[in-house]
């Protein structure tokens, strides 16, 4: 088997990505290995995806430690302890600072439900519906110290014209769980 790129996903809610990026590492169509699930809210339902694929995880809550920097530290050790290569974020709430960004410089990796750079921040899909733009989508692109600014590198969109919510926000989900994991295994191969 050729080598996998060991990675950490970071997920705050649901976990549908986390998911589906397991799902694609479990069947070799991406060559990786999940070394460890982080959440910074313990009680999102990724930990128990996270359970269920047999895969380590580690909460940690934000506000028991001074600072960013502190608990930042606190992952970087975490991380380089399990040589993980990748950091992987699937909706994960919180913005990634210097001691992060430093350490994986251009190995942080985001998805974002819109076509960036419109509609960067929360309710992304909210915000495109509201704004009666026609086409909605997905965005893959580096992290960096910015919110969803980093370099994009793949995107896909949709219609959205005369559709409800529910509609697109589904179909913006199913487009997720196939390009992340598409576009993680281009990533790794380069
Ligand atoms: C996704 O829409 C992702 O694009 C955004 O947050 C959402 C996370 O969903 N960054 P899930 O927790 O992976 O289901």
């Amino acid at each position: 088997m050729a080598n996998k790129t060991k990675i950490a996903v970071f997920a705050s809610g649901n976990g549908s990505n986390f998911q589906a990026i397991a799902d694609s590492a479990a069947t070799g169509a991406l060559q990786a290995e999940i070394m460890l699930v982080v959440t910074d809210r313990p009680q999102a339902y990724v930990m128990e995806r996270a359970q269920q694929a047999g895969i380590p995880s580690f909460a940690f809550i934000p506000s028991a430690y001074e600072s960013k920097q502190l608990y930042e530290e606190m992952l970087k050790e975490k991380l380089e302890q399990l040589n993980v290569e990748w950091i992987i974020l699937a909706g994960y709430m919180r913005l990634i600072g210097p001691v992060l960004l430093e350490a994986f410089e251009n190995r942080i990796i985001n998805i974002h439900p819109s076509l960036l750079p419109a509609f960067p921040g929360k309710d992304a899909i909210g915000q495109t519906l509201a704004a009666g733009v026609e086409t909605a989508g997905v965005t893959v692109h580096y992290v960096d110290a910015g919110m969803d600014t980093g370099k994009i590198i793949a995107q896909q969109s949709i219609a959205v014209r005369d559709r409800g919510r529910e509609e697109v926000e589904e179909e913006i989900h199913e487009i997720e769980h196939r390009l992340y994991p598409a576009t993680l295994q281009r990533l790794f191969a380069q």
